[in-house]
């Protein structure tokens, strides 16, 4: 099953944004299968962010990324690349769409609280550089009728 890496940034954390921002993940149905609370190494923020390194905030970034706890995790579901950046909105908060995360708690480009994967690539490399493969949970993913379908006990590992 696809998964995704996810990431409160320190502003999102030191916001008190935690549960609101997994709650918006688990409502749609999304499944956590890691999650920790860290703060990275500025050299570990380089990493992260190696493909931006030629822009010009890429320093910035960095100091702020390592600069208090994140919150990284792993989501999986069906399609959640794609639809977990649907739920995080547009880079710049001034541009995303009200009732996504950005656009419903984030003001500036520099302090828009969540990280997530952009294609099945970074997923994979994201994952491999937060997450030791003992961390992640060998979870049975919820099929569409239990997504779909309230009324039915849970199967749940
Ligand atoms: P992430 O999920 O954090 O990777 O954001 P993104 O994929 O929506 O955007 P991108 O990967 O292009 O940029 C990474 C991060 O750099 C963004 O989330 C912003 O915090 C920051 N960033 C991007 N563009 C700008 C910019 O023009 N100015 C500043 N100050 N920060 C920027
Ligand atoms: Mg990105």
């Amino acid at each position: 099953m696809e998964r995704t890496f996810i990431a409160i940034k320190p502003d999102g954390v030191q916001r008190g944004l935690i549960a609101e921002i997994i709650s918006r993940f688990e409502r749609k149905g999304f499944k956590l299968v890691a999650i920790k609370i860290v703060v990275p190494s500025k050299e570990f923020a380089q990493k992260h962010y190696h493909d931006l390194k030629e822009r010009p905030f890429f320093d910035g970034l960095c100091d702020f990324l390592s600069s208090g706890p994140v919150i990284a995790m792993v989501w999986e579901g069906e399609g959640v690349i794609k639809y977990g950046r649907k739920l995080i909105g547009a880079t710049d908060p001034q541009k995303s769409e009200p009732g996504t995360i950005r656009g419903d708690l984030a003001v500036v480009v520099g302090r828009n609280i969540i990280h997530g994967s952009d294609g099945p690539e970074t997923a994979k490399d994201e994952i491999n550089l937060w997450f030791k493969p003992d961390e992640l949970m060998a979870t049975k993913p919820l099929s569409r009728e239990e997504i779909a379908n309230t009324e039915k006990k849970l199967d749940m590992p």
